[in-house]
């Protein structure tokens, strides 16, 4: 990797891993690619180039990897699951449309792809304890629907054209940067941020229901070490499980409790996500990850839950509640 295009750079993902790229590849131009209405702000804005990159434009996502030569791509355009459900016709054009516009200018510019999947590319025919990486894949919404095409579309590019397309299958992601927006898993940020906040905690999730979850700096590092990883020692590609915890949320909230005593939790369940949530996994195997690019996460839920009570604490400028944090 040298020069990068980020599609969706100012998104949750996005904006933390632009600024991971430009850390670790400070010769190269990492472009954060945004839509209108979307533009990077602040240190994303200051220390990189950035483009109009909106991925329903075959013709703007060439004209940046032209602009500024790129030879790796990440697409990280997409409705997550729960809006999707609302608006699955953008949906289907983002995740689907939008990744072939890619895949087009990847094939003619000879540029590597990584395309985050999902655990919501899994349905409820799938096994849901140490979902294996080759199962049954027959989700029910349209965002896992789009994520299963987007994984089959990746691998017959590879196949088809040669066109070096890699990705994860992403668990819930827990960050403290930019909020998720629209997913099943949001209430693992979320409850965060009341906690910092001091306020009570309604959950749209059921006790009970697991989910596996991933705080952002590991998956910032498995999008990277996939794409750097040995071509030859992958037997998979589009998309390896990967995964680091699993819980429900009275583990978070009894973890969250262990530095912030005081903080309440009621339910008030969100029938549309707990339906989606019934139907994914409760937890991943990713052993192929772990034997064919060497992926291993970093936090667990304790030291993950640490660091974002510490870190909101900082962006929310809030300095009590927290009992025991250093
Ligand atoms: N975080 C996503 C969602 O909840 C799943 O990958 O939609």
């Amino acid at each position: 990797m040298k020069n990068v295009l980020i599609i969706g750079a100012t998104g949750q993902i996005g904006s933390e891993l632009t600024m991971m790229l430009r850390r670790q590849y400070p010769t190269g131009d990492i472009v954060a690619g945004y839509i209108p209405g979307a533009e990077p702000k602040g240190e994303l804005a200051d220390s990189g180039p950035s483009a109009i990159v909106d991925i329903t434009d075959p013709g703007q996502i060439g004209e940046a990897v032209r602009k500024y030569n790129v030879d790796t791509i990440y697409n990280l355009a997409a409705l997550l699951s729960a809006v999707a459900e609302a608006r699955p016709q953008l949906a289907w054009k983002v995740g689907v449309g939008g990744l072939y516009n890619v895949l087009e200018v990847a094939r003619e510019r000879g540029c590597a792809v990584f395309t985050p999947s999902s655990i919501g590319s899994f349905g409820p025919e799938t096994p849901h304890d140490a979902t294996p990486q080759d199962t049954i894949q027959r989700p029910r919404t349209i965002y896992g629907v789009t994520k299963v095409t987007g994984e089959l579309l990746s691998d017959y590019y590879a196949r088809r054209f040669g066109v070096d397309t890699r990705s994860v299958r992403f668990p819930g992601l827990i960050s403290h940067v930019a909020l998720p927006g629209g997913g099943t898993t949001d209430y693992a940020v979320d409850i965060f941020y009341s906690a910092v906040k001091g306020e009570k905690f309604k959950c749209p999730i059921a006790k009970g229901t697991y989910m596996d979850m991933m705080y952002m700096p590991d998956a910032l590092r498995a999008a990277i070490q996939i794409m750097e990883a040995d071509a030859d020692r992958l037997i998979h590609r589009n998309s390896f499980n990967v995964a680091s915890m699993s819980f429900d949320p009275e583990i978070i909230y009894n973890k969250i409790k262990e530095y912030i005593p005081e903080f309440a939790m009621e339910y008030d369940v969100d029938p549309l996500r707990q339906h989606i949530a019934d139907s994914w996994p409760n937890s991943l195997d990713d052993s192929c990850a772990r034997n064919e690019w060497d992926w291993k996460p970093a936090y667990d839920l304790d030291a993950m839950t640490r660091d974002m009570i510490e870190k909101l604490r900082i962006k929310l400028g809030v300095t009590e509640n927290c009992h025991a944090c250093v």
